[in-house]
């Protein structure tokens, strides 16, 4: 058995380099907020716990993690006066737990699970500190790790700290450690501010413990997963690091990317099998996608649900709510918002359906509209099974479309229509034979 082990996320730092109103652990990396992230992967490697150290005015940012990750404690860093403060910050945490401790950064929000085990597993072996290092292509910035020719690390160096010769060494600090030293706290308080930023530097935990004759080992990792996310270009570059893992997933697992730098995936979308996506495609949040539906290029989804063999798009909007059963057709520029359409349904070009539920085997006409909106309240609109909505009609809200009902094309309906019957709505069509020419006629006459 191995014992539980705590994460402290740290999360106080300010970001000014976002320029943001925004906490800057609460951007959106595919759509889930940075520090979702990492409690994601702390909530995927098993028996770990998590405590989030956070500045005191980021409300925000506890609301996060209260919804996030319920059973996360959550501590304030008062003044933000370095990596090692912040630790302390969850001094409780600390004194409360007994297992391996790791520590990563609400900024960097790739760290894998399988990362956090590796370093997880050397300590098991023995390790009592574990550095996650990455060889840096440009190092600027970060801290060094200094090793001793037996591949221990004897130090980690801050870049404005380290001599000219150590700022040619490209292995850096990604800021991810595990612990499992008899005293971690008391090691922590021995750390000082004494350098270049006069700050409280985590890092400098290492030479301590290999003072005390502790083991200190490294880890290593791709770059690309640990980066530290400080600007909103770093922000975009995450998200392309997102993205490339999100669609070499999927096209694993059996879902064919026509052009895959083109199609935009959730931190949470879901897709099965044999499901074919045409060009610039984008999943928001909450999509799942059933086996062998095809998607035509230039959708958004969000928040919705696409059943068995369907085919959705060119130019599809599914909005919050949208449930496709089996074997649906949305067809082009057709917007589905908190609508069920049943089994085998058609909505094949041009057409609004919101707050509609939608019978098996109903043809929705080009130009549907349903008027769902009064300016004040939404309503709900019922197409029973079978029922053809004729071309370019508006079904104005509350409104029933009995089974196998017809209504015919340009109608504006506000009544129930009973199941099987013809409904129209419109004035009757009138013919004068000849009239063009009589009338161009007179025209002319007019004219002179
Ligand atoms: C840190 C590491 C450096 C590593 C780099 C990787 C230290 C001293 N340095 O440097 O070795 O190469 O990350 O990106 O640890 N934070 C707080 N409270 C504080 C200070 C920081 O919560 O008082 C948080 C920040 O929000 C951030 C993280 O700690 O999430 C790292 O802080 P930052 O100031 O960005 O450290 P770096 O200078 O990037
Ligand atoms: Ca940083």
């Amino acid at each position: 058995m191995t014992a539980t082990s705590l994460a402290i996320i740290l999360a106080a730092g300010k970001g000014t380099r976002m320029k943001s109103a925004k906490p800057k652990v609460l951007h959106p990396v595919a759509g889930c907020s940075m520090l979702g992230h990492v409690l994601a992967a702390i909530d995927a490697t098993p028996e770990t716990s998590a405590a989030v150290v956070v500045a005191p005015e980021a409300e925000e940012v506890s609301a996060v993690v209260a919804e996030m990750a319920r059973d996360a404690r959550v501590y304030m860093q008062y003044e933000q006066l370095g990596t090692a403060h912040a630790v302390l910050a969850a001094r409780q945490a600390l004194e409360d737990h007994e297992g391996p401790v790791f520590v990563l950064f609400g900024d960097t929000p790739l760290v894998r699970p399988e990362t956090l085990r590796a370093l997880r597993t050397e300590l098991e072996a023995g390790a009592h500190v574990a550095v996650l290092g990455f060889e840096a292509a440009d190092p600027a910035g970060y801290g060094r790790l200094l090793q001793d020719s037996d591949g221990n690390l004897a130090a980690i160096r801050e870049h404005r700290d380290c001599s000219d010769e150590e700022l040619g060494v490209r292995l850096c600090n990604s800021g991810v450690m595990g612990f499992k030293l008899p005293d971690l706290l008391g090691m922590l308080d021995r750390i000082t501010n004494d350098n270049a930023k006069g700050e409280f530097y985590l890092t400098d935990i290492v030479a301590l413990a290999r003072g005390d004759g502790f083991r200190v080992r490294v880890v290593t990792c791709a770059e690309e997963e640990v980066l530290g996310i400080n600007s909103r270009v770093q922000l975009a570059e995450a998200e392309a690091v997102y993205q490339r893992r999100a669609r070499t997933a999927a096209m694993e697992n059996g879902v064919t990317l026509i052009a895959p730098e083109t199609v935009w995936f959730s931190y949470d979308t879901v897709i099965g099998r044999d499901v074919v996506i045409e060009p610039n495609v984008f999943f928001g949040p909450g999509v799942r996608v059933a086996d062998n539906v095809h998607i035509s290029a230039n959708c958004h989804f969000e928040y919705a649900y696409i059943g068995e063999g369907a085919r959705v798009g060119p130019f599809a909007r599914l909005r919050p709510g949208a449930v496709l059963n089996q074997n649906v057709r949305i067809g082009n520029f057709v917007e589905v918002k908190n609508s069920v359409i049943g089994t085998g349904a058609k909505a094949n070009h041009l057409a609004y359906l919101g707050d509609a539920d939608v019978g098996d085997g109903a043809n929705v006409g080009a130009g549907t509209i349903i008027c769902n909106y009064d300016g004040f309240k939404k309503y709900r609109t019922t197409i029973e099974a079978g029922a053809f909505i004729g071309s370019n009609s508006s079904l104005v809200a509350p409104v029933k479309i009995g089974a196998d009902a017809y209504v015919g094309s340009g109608s504006v309906i506000t009544k129930t229509v009973p199941a099987g019957a013809l409904s129209l709505e419109r004035a009757e069509q009138v013919v004068r034979d000849g009239w063009a020419a009589r009338f161009r006629e007179k025209m002319k006459a007019r004219k002179g």
